[in-house]
């Protein structure tokens, strides 16, 4: 915990957010047809969990019904949907199927360099059943981890979807993490299968996935049996016999018969690792039942889903908690039509996002803030060479975003270069890995919007902001983000250290989840993020740890001490910037920042590699041994350093001053 409130750590952001007037009611065409209204509001405050029950039986189809709506007799643990049995793609697939929805298109695929794919219901549920039984003949059964790391290509969805429909839990690993970060994440989960691919196309060019698979299981001691590899750009990749597969054969091969059987809903869906504040990622781990009833709620009344009619684009890569919920899960249990796109947005040209859009008449875009600053960057005549007009629904998600980029995003994609009377509303969705599913957004037919802020609990959600002692704070004044009751979608603990989820979430305050956010609720009530309060950076929407990059830094030889901040930046959010002391015999030049930030680069993975490398000859420190970090990071974003009284050697900060300016 940092020494200083997070109003005050925050105070520019909030002082230009106090200054932010505007509000944008919902105009009266898109609040009359919206999904939802204010009556589910209503229904909510009024029925408390029944409501989620309701929800959950309209959404989802279940096998068995469930007898016990929330068992919270296990706090912080909890139950939801007890007794009840359902499967996961099961509901995503072979209902759409059944109910005579086989032909609409689940999945338009454009990959990097413009090939293209379609998986109607009916054609991504046979590759799903063959997945599921390739993954069953490889020994794979109910309760095994399976490790996913592969590009963004349907075979991603294929694979998660498999994994659920048989009852195995994944582990989807980012593939911008590294050899050693897979291997730690395999070890945790003690993961059975690992699928991969060969490796993708970024930027033009091919890059490679498989040798990082090699590297990471090159130590003996692990648990894999089986590596499923993908052929998606066709690079050479080495192959060990006996437990290397490609996917073509296993899957081609197998058969389209398989029965979905229901799974308990408290049965684990997944685990995905999170930065925390310690060096450790965190397996988060979510179960089925409750889970897959926000998500799809959220997404069908966040984004005030149509299926029959809309073209629903999320950015977020299928390694992030975003690609888990609002592309893979709700958007396909929802019946949508989505785009998924491999790439990046500006190959081959800055306008690549754009153009898809206009090509398959993207109704509905929800991507983040660094994406539309970088888009600002650019110049709002890219997206202007294109008809942006089908979209009628924006949203953002990731990390706080400013006024200026909401107003852009308002005008220059939501009213199509401000031909549009009505631009699309935008909903700002905050929520997090641990929470599944949005927890803070507006209802876009019901909620004035306000550029920066996520607005208001979701129906059926309990949110405040807390003061240091936990009591909630009046409108006007900031404090620390809760939850104050259990939500369906809420984790249900850390794989492997039910120890570590108490203290991390549920030690700060009695009764309450911790959420590590500030945030503040202006006069209306009304909620805006202010970032992090804890040791957790946000680069380009993606969660770093301080400490995670300083353990990696400091087992590199020529590494004494190392801390690390996010420093503010305009595109990202934050860049890492690292402050290290040499040992006595490494050498302070410019091969070393290099071979710091590669080294940086193999132990977690290329996003977390420092933007800058500081080498100096002290680190701010309390008498009880707690860096600074504070100091630093005025170092960092070029100001001059704050109160330094409490330092147990007052001219530390002198020192690096000095060390800077040689
Ligand atoms: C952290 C969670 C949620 C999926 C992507 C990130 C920040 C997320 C917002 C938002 C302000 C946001 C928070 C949160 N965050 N969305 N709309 N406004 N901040 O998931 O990696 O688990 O990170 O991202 O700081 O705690 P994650």
């Amino acid at each position: 915990m940092s020494e200083q409130s997070p109003v005050k750590q925050q105070g520019d952001a909030l002082e230009n957010l106090l200054h932010e007037r505007r509000s944008f009611p919902p105009s009266a065409d898109f609040a009359a047809g919206a999904v939802a209204q204010q009556s589910v509001y209503d229904e909510a405050a009024a029925e408390g969990p029944e409501f989620w029950a309701r929800q959950a039986r309209s959404l989802l189809t279940w096998d068995e019904d469930f007898t016990e709506t929330l068992d919270w007799s296990d706090a912080p643990f909890a139950k939801w949907f007890g007794g009840g049995k359902l499967n996961a793609a099961y509901n995503a697939l072979d209902r759409h199927v059944e109910a005579g929805r086989g032909d609409r298109v689940a999945i338009y695929f454009e990959g990097e360099p413009g090939d293209t794919r379609t998986y109607t219901y009916a054609q991504l549920t046979e590759e799903v059943k063959k997945a599921a039984n390739a993954f069953e003949s490889l020994g794979v059964s109910k309760g095994d981890r399976v490790a996913v790391y592969l590009p963004m290509i349907p075979e991603a969805v294929i694979t998660m979807l498999a994994c659920a429909r048989i009852g195995a839990v994944h582990s989807v690993v980012f593939g911008g993490f590294s050899a050693d970060a897979l291997r730690n994440r395999i070890d945790d989960a003690e993961a059975k299968l690992v699928v991969t691919a060969d490796g993708s196309y970024r930027r033009g060019k091919p890059t490679a996935l498989k040798p990082a698979v090699d590297e990471s299981l090159a130590k003996e001691g692990h648990t894999v049996t089986s590596v499923l590899v993908v052929r998606r750009n066709g690079e050479p990749v080495e192959w060990t016999e006996g437990r290397d597969i490609w996917w073509e054969d296993a899957v081609g091969s197998a058969s389209a018969e398989h029965t979905a059987v229901g799974h308990d809903s408290e049965h684990p869906l997944f685990i995905l690792y999170t930065s925390g504040t310690t060096g450790k990622p965190k397996g988060i781990l979510h179960t089925t039942g409750g889970y897959l009833a926000q998500t799809a709620f959220t997404h069908l009344n966040t984004f005030d889903l149509k299926p029959e009619t809309d073209v629903y684009w999320c950015t977020a890569d299928i390694g992030w908690v975003t690609g888990h919920s609002y592309v893979t899960y709700a958007p396909l249990v929802n019946g949508a039509t989505q785009l998924i796109y491999e790439g990046t947005p500006d190959t081959p040209h800055q306008g690549r996002w754009w153009e898809l859009v206009e090509k398959y008449k993207v109704s509905i875009l929800y991507t983040a803030p660094t994406a539309i600053r970088t888009c600002m960057k650019w110049g709002r005549d890219i997206p202007g060479k294109f008809n942006l007009d089908s979209i009628r629904v924006l949203g953002s998600v990731g990390e706080p975003i400013n006024p200026e980029a909401w107003m852009w995003y308002r005008t220059v994609i939501g009213a199509n270069g401000n031909q549009k009377e009505i631009p699309a509303p935008i909903v700002d969705t905050w929520w997090q890995t641990e929470t599944g599913a949005h927890m803070i957004a507006p209802m876009p037919g019901v909620t004035a919007t306000k550029p920066g802020s996520a607005q208001v609990a979701v129906p059926g959600i309990s949110i405040d902001v807390v003061d240091e002692m936990g009591e909630s704070v009046p409108n006007g004044s900031g404090g620390f983000l809760v939850i104050k009751e259990p939500w369906p979608a809420m984790l249900r603990g850390i794989w492997g250290d039910p120890e570590r989820f108490k203290a991390t979430y549920w030690s700060r305050f009695d009764n309450m989840y911790f959420a590590g956010d500030g945030a503040k609720k202006d006069e209306d009530g009304d909620i805006w993020l202010l970032g992090r309060v804890d040791d957790v950076m946000n680069v380009s929407g993606h969660r770093l740890s301080t400490t995670e990059i300083e353990s990696a830094l400091v087992s590199h030889p020529s590494v004494a001490e190392a801390a690390v901040v996010g420093a503010a930046d305009e595109t990202t959010g934050e860049a890492v910037v690292a402050f290290v002391i040499l040992r006595g015999s490494a050498k302070d030049d410019d091969d070393i920042v290099a071979t710091l930030r590669n080294h940086v680069g193999r132990e977690i993975g290329p996003i977390a590699k420092p933007r800058h490398i500081l080498v100096v000859p002290e680190l701010p420190k309390t008498r009880s041994g707690k860096i600074m970090r504070r100091l630093l990071k005025d170092v960092a974003e070029g100001r001059e350093a704050g109160d330094s009284s409490t330092l147990a050697d007052n001219t530390v900060m002198q020192q690096i001053a000095e060390s800077m300016r040689s």
